[in-house]
């Protein structure tokens, strides 16, 4: 997706996002895959490997997606938790969750030392701890139904190790990971292109067609292919679908320096809804000390602009345990959750051989590497024991997925009625001030309007171009952002900064509201 205003996540401060030539013109490949976050570089990666002419399109740089936002937890520690997996998946289903986000650090580990790549990898054990919500019993539950899916050597411990902080009870999952997103990408990308694949940045794809040779085009490109792969974290070329399963949220992240040591290489979370998750990060070229970096206050696309609360409250959490002098870092991402709360990945429901990676939770960098190898191993047509579950065409039946799956929709069509004509945020246009959007009624329609600095106001149509929803403003990030599916427009409105939209809002003639 194209850049915005946003902050940059600590990875992008240390390591630039990377750039390679646009594609012009018509060309032909065994597989183009669209999105070169993990999740495409991954499925890039194997297919390169496997001797498949690949072609890989973003309209960004490498990285500068959703990835670009993570916090590159790696672990098999389900965020939804087993014992919910168990009642959802069943016992064979919590299994291969298990076994998949496992073998995905796995992977991830070979891929590392096989390719000799610089990203700070390693293993570090994981802790869930208490929120004051739970007791230790969740935790031993837990514990018994993640030890049951086949995880090895869990235990409940007193407190994490960590001397300016008593957590309390905590689960230790031993043999997790962590590593420097954009350095691990910048080592996929080059051993894609060692393999004889072949990376484009600044491609805006907006049309994909299936079919026996299925297509994607955009503006003087396009590639055809034997297969498509969308890896653009929401599908962009499909409307309905993918988007009645799953939700957007966004969630917020900050950080800042501690002395080296004051918190050991580990990760945590808590178990609090939405919870808290922590790590550390070198800071390099400065051994002396360590980033702490916090996230969490996640809320719905589109449901509340009180980002700087949300921060404040981060930054609040985390000094009342650790010794952060300031934070000088703060960003945000966008997370799809998936109604039974497993991700999407495979064969798409409705497009012949397109395939599609999407719904990954707060699970990112395992999802998106799991979706590497599923995915290759369905193009390349070998058995994969973990098809089934990650399937997007499932249809889960348990009351706590339909359930979810009502509620969301239910919101979405709560959100459809905004389109009613009950009135703007700001009764004119000189109400808006530099800097700031707010939604003008004009007659029956509703108008996005942003002030620049310079004072020219923009006014957009603020019916979202996937499916029609009121967009709503950002005043933190400078973006429209909808409420329905998570597309998210530059502050004019022109530009796509999530899908599934693939077109900017509707440009209406500058006029004065
Ligand atoms: Fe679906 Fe906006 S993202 S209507």
């Amino acid at each position: 997706m194209q850049s915005s205003e946003r902050s940059l996540s600590v990875w992008e401060q240390t390591n630039p996002q990377r750039e390679f030539p646009r594609l012009t013109g018509d060309v032909t490949a065994d597989v183009v895959v669209v999105g070169a976050g993990i999740a495409g570089m991954s499925v890039a990666y194997h297919l390169a490997k496997a001797g498949q002419n690949v072609v890989v399109l973003d309209d960004n740089a490498v990285g500068g997606g959703e990835s670009g936002q993570t916090t590159a937890h790696l672990t098999s520690a389900m965020d939804d938790y087993y014992q919910v997996l168990e009642k959802v998946h069943g016992k064979d289903g919590a299994r291969i969750a298990h076994d998949s986000h496992q073998g995905a650090i796995d992977t991830i580990e070979r891929i590392v030392r096989e390719n000799a790549i610089e990203c700070d990898f390693e293993r570090v054990d994981g802790y869930w701890f208490l929120g004051p919500d739970r007791d230790v019993s969740f935790l031993e539950k837990e514990r018994d139904a993640a030890t049951r899916a086949g995880a090895q050597g869990l235990e409940i411990v007193p407190r994490i190790p960590i001397d300016s902080w008593d957590s309390g009870p905590a689960l230790r999952y031993p043999n997790q990971g962590q590593f420097h997103l954009l350095k691990y990408l910048e080592g996929l990308t080059t051993a894609v292109q060692a393999a004889g694949g072949r990376v484009h940045t600044g491609n805006h794809v907006n049309g994909v067609e299936s079919g026996a040779r299925p297509k994607v085009s955009g503006d003087g490109f396009s590639v055809s292919a034997a297969a498509v792969v969308m890896c653009t974290n929401s599908p962009v070329h499909d409307r309905v679908t993918m988007h009645t399963k799953q939700a957007p949220y966004r969630t917020f992240v900050v950080a800042g320096r501690i002395p080296a040591g004051a918190v050991p290489r580990i990760l945590f979370w808590d178990t609090l809804d939405p919870y808290h998750y922590v790590r550390t990060q070198p800071v390099d070229g400065d051994p002396s000390s360590v980033w702490l970096i916090v996230g969490g206050e996640d809320h719905k696309t589109g449901h509340h602009d009180d980002a700087a609360e949300r921060y404040a409250r981060l930054e609040a959490w985390t000094r009342e345990r650790f010794p952060v002098r300031s934070f000088e870092l703060r960003w945000s991402g966008q997370v799809l959750e998936p109604v039974d709360y497993m991700g999407f990945i495979g064969r798409d429901p409705t497009h012949e051989n397109v395939f599609l990676a999407t719904g990954d939770s707060g699970q990112g960098m395992t999802h998106g590497t799991i979706a590497g190898m599923l995915i290759s191993d369905l193009i390349l047509g070998r058995p994969n024991p973990w098809e089934k579950l990650y399937d997007p065409s499932r249809k889960t039946l348990s009351l706590d997925s339909a359930k979810m799956f009502l509620e969301e929709n239910l919101d979405v069509a709560a959100k459809l009625a905004e389109l009613l004509p009950l009135g703007g945020e700001v009764a004119s246009g000189a109400e808006i001030r530099p800097g700031e959007g707010a939604i003008l009624q004009r007659g029956a329609k509703k108008i996005a309007a942003y002030r620049d600095d310079s004072g020219a106001l923009h006014q957009c149509s603020a019916y979202c171009t996937h499916l029609g929803c009121v967009v709503h403003w950002n005043s933190e990030e400078k973006s429209w952002d909808c409420p329905c599916h998570g597309s998210r427009f530059s502050p004019t409105g022109e530009l796509v900064l999530n899908g599934p939209a693939v077109t900017g809002l509707t440009r209406l003639d500058a006029e004065e509201g």
